[in-house]
């Protein structure tokens, strides 16, 4: 790794250790407030959703590709600067300014880009490499060697996904919106992707299984957790109306912060596969 590169990561995350301190103790943003005036979403209002059309560029990751159906990245998905990847997830999602420096940095040398001055297709995203976050036995998305257009959902195992949500919202006032995926959820559903992904002789390495629970984890702390929500985030790639980021604090999410989601959620996922492995030697 380059010295400018530890330099880099090192700077980030204390900027991101001082941001989840000021964030204690700064008020969040009241409700229906969190996407700033200005801003596509504000008030909950997101502009018209289209969905991709042939030609136009969409990676693996179900957020990014929503942001380019409702035009806040360019709808054909191609050409956005890593600049405007870092401004638009902060708008849009309300993740901290640390965290929406960092993931656009990583895949930028993912992809051996320079941050400042280059472009990328969101097809692109969906690098598997190394240094890459795409990887096999993913909630939305066939492994690769099945379907090798990693910008397209797989409905199946979003469908099956959502069947598994045990959580109740018990605020909500109508029913309809009550059902809620949790972090057992989620945990289960990734055990099961991932023992299928051994049964046919492959692995997660260690980064990607933290990658997989990081965006999982995401579905929790971003959108909310409210199946009625996720249904059209993960299916059609559309931020449902009104609908805003779970996450209301006027920093945004810290990495530190989304951590106390994400670890507990990987510990869980171990948890299952060794149930899951146990049950299958018992027959
Ligand atoms: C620069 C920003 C981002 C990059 C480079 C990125 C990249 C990716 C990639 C490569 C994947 C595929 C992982 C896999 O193979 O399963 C992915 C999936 C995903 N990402 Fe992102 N992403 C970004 C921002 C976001 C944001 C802001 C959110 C949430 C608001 C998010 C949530 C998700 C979710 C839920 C998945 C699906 C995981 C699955 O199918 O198992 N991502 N992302």
């Amino acid at each position: 790794m380059a010295i400018t590169s530890i330099f880099n990561d090192a700077f980030v995350l204390t900027w991101d250790f001082i941001l989840t301190i000021v964030d204690a103790v700064t008020p969040s943003h009241p409700a229906g407030h969190v996407v700033p005036a200005g801003h596509p979403g504000a008030g909950g209002e997101w502009p018209e959703y289209v969905s991709p059309g042939e030609g136009d560029s969409r990676c693996a990751c179900p957020m990014l590709n929503a942001m380019a159906n409702h035009g806040i990245l360019p709808h054909d998905g191609k050409n956005i600067s890593f600049k405007t990847m870092n401004e638009t997830i902060r708008s849009t999602y309300n993740f901290s300014p640390s965290f929406c420096y960092f993931v656009p940095n990583y895949i930028a040398r993912a992809l051996d880009k320079d941050y400042f001055k280059d472009t990328f297709d969101l097809e692109q995203i969906s690098v598997r490499n190394d240094k890459g976050i795409e990887h096999d036995a993913s909630l939305t998305r066939e492994d690769v060697r099945f379907q090798p257009d990693q910008g397209k959902p797989h409905i199946p195992f979003i469908n099956e996904l959502l069947a598994t949500a045990s959580g109740k919202d018990t605020s909500a006032e109508d029913p309809e919106n009550a059902l809620m995926l949790t972090s057992d959820d989620l945990a289960r559903y990734s055990a099961k992707r991932r023992t299928d992904l051994e049964n046919i002789g492959g692995k997660l390495d260690f980064i990607h299984k933290m990658f997989g629970s990081s965006n999982s984890a995401t579905l929790l702390r971003i959108v909310g957790g409210h199946v009625s929500d996720l249904r059209p985030f993960l299916i059609d790639e559309r931020i449902p109306d009104k609908w805003e980021p779970a996450i209301r604090s006027r920093v945004g999410l810290t990495m530190a912060r989304f951590n106390l989601t994400v670890l507990p959620l990987e510990f869980s996922t171990r948890k299952h596969m060794k149930a899951l492995a146990k049950a299958k030697k018992s027959g």
